[in-house]
């Protein structure tokens, strides 16, 4: 007889990279997914298609359980709104629920310059909001979804976890205030809280069957949904790189690419280091129970490389503009991934190719996005 599936709710469930990570859970037939979002940035359809995939891998001999698995129970919620949060807990009672994976937030950085206010409530009231609800119902193991922006100007490339954390805009702050709280309350509860932030490096790709993908709503802030989206025809093609004078190769920003999936089974790692039996908090310097590690691939990629990348996976011929550098870019952003490594067991393994061949797979067959067919 097989262990019971353990109900991990995430955040964000609906977005590019939660969608991914429902994937990665429901791929184990281990966990039972309750996903909350209120679709400010993403599509209902993305849960329906995550959960397809599941169905369609399920062996023949699968179990009742292992259908169960494949189906995501999933709540239209506003996590700003305590109570809206709370009535989901309801549903599953105290202990209900095994561990919270908070993806959700506002993630656009020159945004957030704009309109601060909004990003600290979305992104930190909420995680106050969820903890808070979270330890009313004994639901006590936490992985939240972090950023190499905690970093800001790295003094030290490849980047160690042990970097002094200075964020620059809003949003990269409203990170580092997470983490700080995640951690405030490890500590405050050793007994109870364990938590792990995930500094994500930079997500790209998609799922190869081409049913989940990157679908920002309005004009794609990163590089990589940009170029898939100027490929496809949706935007013009007038790509502007901001910068060829920074200390960099070939003088353009360099950033650390991670393959979505790779990014995602980072969470798996992280769930089962916050179990019980785990021993991966063995080694921390106080009683509590908690750590961050960044999830990269340790190889820096410049924005020149990327287009050419892109542009043999598509053969679109990109025209772009050199211009004056974007106030806030960070030259170079790589991560040393050795004590993600090492402690949980990830490696980012899938190459730059594998990247571009599956984001493009998935453009091409959603040229707009969920609302395509
Ligand atoms: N994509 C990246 O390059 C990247 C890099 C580093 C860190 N991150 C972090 O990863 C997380 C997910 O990023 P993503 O690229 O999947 O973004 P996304 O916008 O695709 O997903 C975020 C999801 O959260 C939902 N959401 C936002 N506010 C909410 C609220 N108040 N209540 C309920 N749902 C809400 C959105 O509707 C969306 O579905 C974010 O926390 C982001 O800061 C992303």
């Amino acid at each position: 007889m097989s262990e019971p599936l353990k109900r991990v709710l995430v955040t964000g469930g609906a977005g590019y990279i939660g969608s991914h990570v429902i994937f990665a859970l429901q791929e184990t037939r281990r966990y039972k997914v309750i996903s909350v979002d209120n679709h400010h940035n993403s599509s209902p359809k993305a849960i329906e298609r995550v959960a397809q995939i599941a169905r369609d891998n399920l062996p023949a001999n699968a179990t009742a359980q292992d259908k169960d698995s494949a189906e995501i129970d999933a709540y239209t919620v506003d996590l700003t709104q305590r109570d809206q949060v709370r009535k989901v807990f309801e549903k599953y009672g105290k202990g209900g629920i095994w561990g919270v994976i908070h993806i959700a937030a506002y993630k656009a950085v020159g945004e957030s310059t704009e309109i601060p206010l909004t990003y600290y409530e979305n992104n930190v009231a909420a995680t106050v909001y969820l903890l808070q609800v979270m330890s009313e119902f004994d639901c006590t193991r936490i992985v939240y979804s972090s950023s190499a922006t905690v970093y800001g100007t790295p003094p030290i490339i490849p980047i160690p976890e042990t970097t002094r954390l200075q964020a620059h805009s809003p949003y990269g702050k409203t990170k580092v205030m997470c983490e700080t709280i995640v951690s405030d309350l490890c500590s405050a509860e050793p007994q109870r809280f364990r938590g792990l932030s995930l500094r994500y490096f930079n997500p790209a790709g998609a799922h190869p069957s081409g049913l989940i993908g990157e679908a920002p709503i309005g004009r794609p802030g990163n590089l990589f949904p940009l170029l898939a989206a100027i490929a496809v025809g949706r935007e013009p093609n007038d790509l502007k790189v901001f910068g060829n004078d920074y200390p960099t190769p070939d003088g353009t920003c360099v950033r650390d690419y991670l393959h979505v999936l790779d990014l995602a089974k980072g969470h798996l790692l992280a769930l089962d280091a916050l179990a019980p039996e785990s021993k991966a908090f063995d080694d921390c310097p106080t009683e509590a129970r908690y750590k961050a590690y960044n999830l990269g691939r340790g190889k820096g990629m410049s924005v020149l490389q990327i287009v050419e990348a892109m542009r043999k996976a598509t053969g679109f011929d990109y025209k772009y503009e050199i211009v004056g550098r974007r106030r806030g870019d960070v030259p170079d952003l790589t991560a040393d991934p050795a004590l993600a490594e090492k402690q949980l067991g990830f490696k980012a393994e899938q190459d730059l190719e594998t990247m571009c061949k599956d984001l493009w797979n998935w453009q091409t067959k959603n040229p707009k996005g969920y609302d395509s067919n």
